[in-house]
């Protein structure tokens, strides 16, 4: 078996690795930490190389574009388990779905027009679909309460929707138990309005309260202490429902590192720089705003000697491209390796990945025992051209 020091040496960096026991470990452990009877919902935006392992660790996959579908059905994963979300269904993926002898588990309903089209399709398949629909937080996602009201009242007995439960998300990396709070009570408020006002009751409430990922500063948070909070929360709903957690960062963050390599040194008017293969365009930490914070970084292969601080900075032709400021480093070379911890999430997705036709990093997935390829680098110059290749 290859060991990690094996696998740098022969591969190029830049390079994610994904290590699917931390993964399965980090799924065990937020469950041990909330409530019994939650569900997880796995939003697959977060991070798709994990998802033939993470398919059975949780109850569903959120999937928010006929992307992200594509991949699950390459991975032949249960259909059931897919949860249909996202502002933007296309007509045609939708009539896809729905007439699929595979179905998808539900959909969500995003606004009025959209919840008739999903409505149409289900009528015209003379299927039967479930619904979640999706409950505004202030912005251009889901609908505003008089919305979902006027649905429920035309719609509750329909013959071919069932409007199974509520969904409501209103963003990412929170870690104020104050904020989480009031969503939840707002929550639990509109389901109980809509009991009394319609005797309607929704079956479920899925919520993503973007739990976050913590990148820097982990001495100072107490993540049991907050999940502890968290579940308290839960457990004083009035609502006596399922209720499935949507979470997508605070699951994957933690199994991913970055390995990237200095290129080049420098010290200019007094700071020290070093360029790496990578940089901002592959790897992105929430909240890393002007490269202030320092995240989790480890020299492979450390050597002993005085440290220094060092501008950790990446190959875009952008003064913009810092990964991190001042950070406290042996005396680096070119060639040393950075591993980059906690970018199991977004940052292989989420970065600006075709700014200077740079290749893609290669993508790894680490078992405990194996390291598998699953994605070779890839160049992005033939998606960058006016001309076909
Ligand atoms: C609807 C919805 N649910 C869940 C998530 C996952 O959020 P997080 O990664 O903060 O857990 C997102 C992320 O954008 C989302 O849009």
């Amino acid at each position: 078996m290859k060991n990690l020091n094996q696998i740098l040496l022969e591969e190029k960096t830049p390079m994610y690795i994904f290590d699917l026991r931390i993964l399965e470990d980090r799924i065990k452990y937020l469950r041990s930490h909330l409530p019994e009877n939650i569900e997880l919902c796995y939003a697959i935006k977060a991070n798709t190389f994990i998802l033939e392992s993470i398919s059975g660790l949780v109850e569903r996959l959120e999937i928010c574009s006929p992307g992200e579908y594509r991949i699950c059905s390459y991975l032949n994963l249960p259909s059931k388990q897919f949860v249909i979300s996202g502002v933007n269904k296309e007509k045609g993926f939708i009539e896809e779905l729905i007439s699929s002898e595979q179905p998808a588990g539900c959909y969500t309903a995003e606004s009025a027009a959209q919840f008739e089209m999903l409505r149409c399709s289900a009528a015209g398949n003379k299927k039967r679909i479930d619904i979640l629909l999706r409950l505004t937080s202030g912005n251009q996602f889901g609908m505003d309460e008089g919305e979902i009201e006027n649905i429920i009242k035309k719609y509750r007995d329909d013959l071919y929707v069932n409007l199974k439960g509520l969904q409501y998300f209103s963003g990412t990396q929170k870690t104020s138990l104050k904020k989480l709070s009031r969503e939840i009570k707002y929550a639990d408020a509109f389901i109980e309005k809509i009991k009394i006002k319609y005797g309607f009751d929704f079956e479920e409430f899925e919520f993503g309260p973007g739990l976050p990922a913590v990148y820097f500063d982990k001495a100072e948070y107490d993540e049991k202490a907050f999940l502890k909070g968290f579940s308290e929360l839960l457990g004083s709903m009035g609502f006596g429902g399922k209720i499935t957690l949507e979470l997508g960062r605070s699951i994957a963050a933690c199994c991913g590192t970055y390995f990237t390599q200095v290129v080049d040194t420098k010290c200019n008017c007094g700071e020290n720089y070093a360029l790496v293969d990578g940089g901002m365009h592959q790897i992105v930490y929430y909240g890393q705003f002007m490269a202030m914070k320092k995240p989790e970084i480890h020299l492979i292969d450390p050597r002993q000697g005085e440290c220094k601080e060092w501008n950790i900075c990446g190959s875009l032709c952008t003064a913009n491209d810092i990964l991190v400021k001042k950070i406290s480093l042996p005396d680096l070379k070119a060639g040393d390796i950075l591993a980059f911890c906690d970018t199991g999430a977004y940052s292989m997705t989420e970065g600006i990945s075709l700014f200077l036709s740079r290749d893609l990093p290669k993508i790894i997935l680490f078992d405990g025992r194996k390291y598998t390829t699953v994605r070779q680098r890839f160049d992005t110059y033939i998606l960058n051209t006016p001309k076909n290749y």
